[in-house]
């Protein structure tokens, strides 16, 4: 771990009550993890505006017996195969599959995966959560 430095921020009463309230609900239990938090966030998203490399998953549902829904997907996951690190494939019912699709490459050809498998007609409820590749501790 690499040291820890302490440093005092100064903000109206108002914002920090908000802020205190805001982490209670999120279940944080001090203000360090939480602003420790914003930052890992902010520095993330600046990852992601400059294509860096980032992983994740995208998960989606579909109705398997759709015609040929699952070639177009098979197909694109094909198309990916570099940013696709693995699948997972869960049936949650007689018609409806899960499928949960870990990533890992640059954000523009991680999101044209996400875009084009949830642009799929018949998938439903597609997202993609990014978790950054641990390189911001
Ligand atoms: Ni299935």
């Amino acid at each position: 771990m690499s040291d820890l430095v302490r440093f005092g921020i100064s903000l109206e009463k108002d914002l920090l009550d908000k802020f205190d309230a805001l982490i209670r609900r999120r279940k944080y239990t001090n203000r360090s993890e939480a602003i420790r938090d914003l930052i890992r966030q902010e520095l993330l998203k600046k990852e992601w505006e400059e294509d860096r490399e980032i992983a994740g998953a995208i998960t989606y549902i579909y109705d398997h017996h759709q015609r040929d829904l699952l070639n177009k997907i098979i197909d694109v996951q094909h198309d990916f195969q570099d940013v696709i690190q693995s699948s997972q494939h869960i049936h949650i019912d007689h018609h409806t599959c899960l499928e949960i699709v870990a990533v890992k490459g640059n954000s523009r050809a991680v999101s044209s995966l996400a875009d084009t498998l949830k642009a799929i007609k018949g998938v439903k409820h597609g997202a993609l959560s990014v978790s950054g590749t641990g390189k911001i501790k």
